[in-house]
């Protein structure tokens, strides 16, 4: 449920938590320039919720200045450190960030990261009753009722960036590759990486989880050696982690042993989380953190930040963790089709 509350805020709690996402910074920066403008001081606690939970009276934090986030908007990473922390999955930890929380003053609290971290801020409620906000930041782009996520599209340029390059090799060699890129158990970033960069196979939860795993490695050779039975030339495969057990290294493997096929594997991993944020994410960011810190000041507690069709919008926290965001179905439609055109024009 949304809930407002009535005391006025003087003191914002700001924390980045998970995976850290190209703009978190961006959004850091937006959260602390809008809350000096309704006079409302910002402490930024390290380490994720870590900084809260420290127990022995020792909390990681740093009331922010404006010169603290002078000169972050480009910086990919986050100023105030991201971890996981399992600590708030149980009840001594929620009780910690509580008591942090109420003896350090503060009247809200600001967590930018992704599902795992809003269920945190959930949790939490029910040991501490101040005002809570979350801002969708994760590569994944799988947090529900927001168009985009903070970090997804610099991870989606990252990507293709890193698969035009393997596509001059490929080329040149006349080889086939495997890419594995990120998305923990979405197919966002390797829809979007790959049809974006032309790729013959985009491999992904969405399109490829139906058959054994001997039926979809003569699925998949079948394919790649009729494509280029008339034609020498390059094939990429991008590939979801997690999605084919030990990954492209193990899939390259598998498909020379199996099926006489050679592939080159290649894992871009935490590249893709890496790197300064992509004019879209700076954006996002900005226009999420002001929305964060008016929320607060509008009463507003227990929502997410998020974006729909260009508007920013308050969605309940419940509600956008109920589901992961699921790949549009326009372009997994997008991606059969080309891949059906591009069949008929090599027979
Ligand atoms: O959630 C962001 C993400 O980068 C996922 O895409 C990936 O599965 C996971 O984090 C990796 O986590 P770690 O950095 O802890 O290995």
């Amino acid at each position: 449920m949304q809930a407002t509350v009535d005391k006025k805020i003087k003191r914002i709690a700001l924390l980045t938590s998970g995976g850290d996402a190209p703009g978190m910074n961006a959004a850091i920066r937006s959260v602390v320039l809008a809350a000096h403008h309704y006079h409302v001081e910002v402490v930024g606690y390290y380490h994720g919720y870590n900084g809260l939970v420290c127990s022995e009276n020792i909390t990681e934090s740093k009331v922010l200045t404006l010169d603290d986030v002078n000169s972050i908007i480009h910086q990919g990473g986050t100023i105030l450190k991201s971890a996981r922390c399992p600590q708030m999955l149980e009840v001594e930890g929620l009780k910690l960030a509580a008591n942090t929380l109420e003896n350090e003053s503060i009247d809200a609290l600001i967590v930018i990261g992704g599902d795992g971290s809003f269920n945190g801020l959930i949790a939490l409620q029910k040991y501490w009753s101040g005002q809570v906000v979350g801002i969708p930041g994760t590569i994944d782009n799988d947090v529900d009722n927001t168009d985009y996520t903070i970090g997804f599209a610099t991870a989606v340029n990252t990507g293709i960036e890193a698969v035009d390059k393997i596509r001059d090799t490929a080329d040149a060699f006349e080889r086939i590759f495997i890419v594995e890129l990120m998305g923990r158990h979405s197919g966002h970033i390797t829809f979007n990486v790959g049809i974006a960069c032309a790729a013959e196979q985009v491999l992904s939860f969405e399109n490829f989880s139906e058959g054994s795993k001997q039926e979809k490695l003569l699925h998949l050779s079948t394919e790649i050696k009729a494509a280029q039975k008339n034609r020498h030339d390059s094939y990429i495969i991008v590939i979801a982690e997690n999605l084919w057990q030990g990954g492209a290294t193990q899939l390259a493997k598998e498909l020379k042993q199996q099926a006489g096929v050679e592939c080159t594997a290649c894992v871009l991993g935490h590249i893709q989380r890496g790197g300064s944020p992509v004019a879209k994410d700076r954006l996002l960011a900005t226009k999420m953190g002001v929305a964060a810190v008016q929320a607060l000041i509008a009463k507003k507690s227990n929502v997410m930040v998020a974006e729909k069709n260009n508007a920013m919008n308050f969605v309940p926290l419940e509600q956008a963790i109920k589901h992961h965001k699921l790949v549009s179905m326009q372009l997994i439609d997008a991606q059969q089709n080309i891949l059906a055109l591009t069949a008929q024009t090599q027979c």
